[in-house]
């Protein structure tokens, strides 16, 4: 038998549906964040990043299937990421992770990832 990715030992699709949900509940409601986002349904973007979470840790590759490469950094360059989205952004991600209540080591493994992400992300360096 084979090693059970990540996705699977945190719980699989479902875990990562809450994770994306509570996000973007969060997100609904940020005054940094919100007005980022082109689209007034964010039912597309929450399925985006959700695939992508999914593929990435190992579950199935539909976002690939559906998007191609993910080619983060280039997708982000129309949107302007500083340091208060940054922050914003992780701010949203770690009370959306609190809601899964996973084990320390799982919990502390995706976010070590969402914190090097989110910094790479960055676009610019201008406070305004
Ligand atoms: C797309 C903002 C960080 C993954 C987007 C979009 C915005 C955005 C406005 C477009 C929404 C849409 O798909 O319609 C931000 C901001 C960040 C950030 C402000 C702050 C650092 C991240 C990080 C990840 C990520 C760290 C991955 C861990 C994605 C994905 C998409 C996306 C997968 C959809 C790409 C596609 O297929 O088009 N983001 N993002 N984002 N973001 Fe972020």
């Amino acid at each position: 038998a084979q090693t059970p990715s990540f996705y699977d030992q945190v719980g699989g699709e479902p875990t990562f549906r809450k994770l994306v949900d509570e996000f973007y509940t969060g997100v609904a409601t940020d005054p940094v964040l919100r007005p980022l986002y082109p689209e007034e349904d964010l039912g597309p973007a929450n399925e985006r990043f959700r695939l992508f979470l999914i593929q990435y840790w190992g579950g199935p590759n539909t976002y690939s299937a559906t998007r191609g490469h993910p080619r983060l950094r280039m997708r982000h360059a129309p949107f302007r990421v500083g340091p208060a989205e940054r922050d914003a952004w992780l701010h949203q991600m770690r009370r959306a992770l609190d809601t899964l209540a996973l084990p320390p080591e799982q919990e502390a493994e995706l976010w070590n990832y969402f914190t090097r992400a989110a910094y790479f992300m960055v676009n610019t360096l201008d406070d305004e």
